[in-house]
């Protein structure tokens, strides 16, 4: 089992990047380590979206690659195959915490309640993704579980804005967020590089405590 700090550690915001055409992806890649952000949850919500994981992990090295919206044990699998080095999971459930564990990369598992969070820690993990951070209690819920669970790091994710990051990040269980910001549909589909860089820009810059 490998645990995820090293993941959490790697940018103050991690990109949640959804792309529909694989030949965005190494140019969105580029333009978020350009502007200085060397990490990505690429989601597995398109058809492409493991042509473009692969694209990007043999492409563009710079940047540590995982895969998210992990449902289930087979798409883990097929995600690793494509080079993922991290997984996370919107939420849990045993069977595939259990399947995720037993791979050799680190994983994000989601939860949103305090029981969920308790499951994945009998698991042996003390890192987690929080979602969807803004509608299940935002920072006021996270520093609330973190006075009787002081020993989890999560990643937020959900709602999250470059404007309200710093919220979340000063708490102390809080080691970086997600959010799908840095990525914006359009400024994908019309090649606005550009754009991107300058949004991965102010988000490597968010203050962090
Ligand atoms: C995720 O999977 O983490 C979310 O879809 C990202 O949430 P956001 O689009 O509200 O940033």
């Amino acid at each position: 089992m490998a645990d995820a700090t090293s993941v959490l550690n790697v940018s103050p915001v991690i990109p949640v990047v959804t792309l529909d055409d694989p030949q965005h992806a190494v140019p969105v890649a580029q333009a978020l380590a350009d502007g200085g952000i060397r990490i990505i949850e690429l989601t597995l919500r398109t058809e492409s979206a493991l042509t473009s994981l692969k694209l990007i992990a043999n492409e563009v090295p710079d940047i540590l690659m995982g895969a998210g919206t992990i449902l289930t044990p087979g798409q883990a699998d097929a995600a690793v195959a494509a080079g993922a080095q991290f997984l996370v999971s919107p939420g849990v459930t045993p069977g595939l915490l259990d399947h995720m564990l037993s791979l050799d990369v680190p994983v994000l598992p989601g939860v949103a309640t305090v029981g969920e969070v308790m499951a994945v820690l009998e698991s042996g993990l003390d890192t987690m993704k929080f979602f969807p951070a803004g509608p299940a209690g935002g920072p006021a819920y996270l520093a609330a579980i973190g006075a009787p669970i002081p020993n989890v790091q999560f990643c937020p994710t959900g709602g999250i804005s470059l404007a309200t990051a710093p919220e979340y990040l000063k708490l102390p269980n809080v080691s970086c967020v997600g959010g799908s910001w840095l990525t914006p549909r359009s400024a994908v589909e019309r090649g606005d590089w550009a754009q991107i860089t300058a949004l991965a820009r102010k988000a490597a810059g968010v203050s962090v405590r």
